[in-house]
């Protein structure tokens, strides 16, 4: 059994890599902790080489990298670019959180399966062609409902963003049933909930997406807004609800759900270290959450 000093290596596409991975990763007891920003895709094959190539194969589970920072689509270019640079079993395990999205989603998703079954359910998401938003959709159509028909309303101000998230979500789940749906006005968000059994709101922080009046919803169970900062994307949800009733509703806030996205993060950066194959993005991350 390899006792070397468990290293995390840190990319990050953004100038200056995100204090917030940092420090999460340290909490999650790395022993090393290496971070890089403005990773470049012409950087990333020599410094993925670097860690590839410098411990034996028993000693390469004890290194790992990170991909996070702001931009998701550069982040995840890096990831994709990182796996391309290994060689056969000269790899080492990956994990994939840009802005919190993977994390996020999940926690978002299994903070509703406290509550609720999918299956044969109709859920909106809000904004739902943002990372986060696209991502509830994915695990939506996927794992959380392992096949079984859901009718999942992705949500944005413009019909044909909204329907070419659909188009990427169905590209892994080509039998989900996914619409896309234009939520440019306050009416119209609302009407995209009036039959909903779950509405996810993931819009860009301080958006209000939904006012007053959801509640009335007669088939809604559950509630969850993803945005921390005022006006929240529910009108009368509160970032710290967790779990809380409003009539039949059960609503949880920003920092409802972030209590359990703070609990999956850490515990897959532990578990990075377990074996030197792992790819986790947003499935294995949800998958990892559900075994808690
Ligand atoms: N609780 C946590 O732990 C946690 C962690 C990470 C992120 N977050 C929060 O999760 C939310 C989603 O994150 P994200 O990175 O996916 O967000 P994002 O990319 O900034 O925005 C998501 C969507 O919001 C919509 N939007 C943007 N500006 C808008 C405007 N002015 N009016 C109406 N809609 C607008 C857009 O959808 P359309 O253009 O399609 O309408 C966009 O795709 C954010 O509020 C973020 O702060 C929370």
């Amino acid at each position: 059994m390899s006792n070397k000093p468990k290293i995390l290596i840190q990319f990050d596409p953004d100038p200056q890599a995100s204090t917030f991975d940092s420090i999460v990763a340290i909490d999650s007891g790395v022993d090393h902790l290496l971070v890089h920003g403005g990773v470049t895709e012409a950087a990333i094959e020599g410094l993925v080489h670097g860690a590839i190539f410098t411990r034996s194969m028993d000693d390469l589970k004890r290194t790992a990298l990170f991909f996070g920072g702001s931009n998701v689509a550069a982040a995840e270019a890096l990831l994709s670019k990182a796996k391309a640079s290994f060689f056969g079993p000269m790899q080492v395990s990956v994990m994939a959180d840009p802005n919190g999205a993977n994390t996020t989603a999940a926690a978002a998703v299994l903070s509703a399966m406290n509550h609720m079954e999918f299956a044969n359910k109709e859920i909106t998401v809000l904004a739902g062609t943002g990372p986060v938003g696209m991502r509830i959709a994915q695990l939506i159509a996927g794992p959380a409902t392992n096949g079984a028909a859901a009718k999942i309303n992705v949500c944005s101000r413009k019909l044909t963003k909204a329907q070419q998230v659909c188009e990427q979500i169905r590209e892994a789940a080509p039998n989900a049933n996914l619409v896309p749906v234009e939520a440019s006005s306050p009416d119209l968000a609302a009407a995209s909930v009036c039959n909903a059994h779950a509405v996810f709101a993931a819009g860009a922080a301080g958006i209000e997406l939904l006012v007053d009046g959801w509640q009335n919803a007669s088939n809604l169970q559950v509630a969850i807004d993803v945005n921390g900062v005022p006006p929240v994307g529910i009108h009368g949800i509160n970032v710290m609800d967790k779990a809380q009733k409003q009539g039949h509703v059960t609503c949880y806030g920003a920092i409802g759900v972030g209590g359990l996205k703070m609990k999956i993060h850490k515990h897959c950066i532990q578990m990075l270290f377990d074996s030197n194959q792992q790819t986790l993005e947003v499935e294995e991350i949800f998958a990892i959450g559900q075994s808690f």
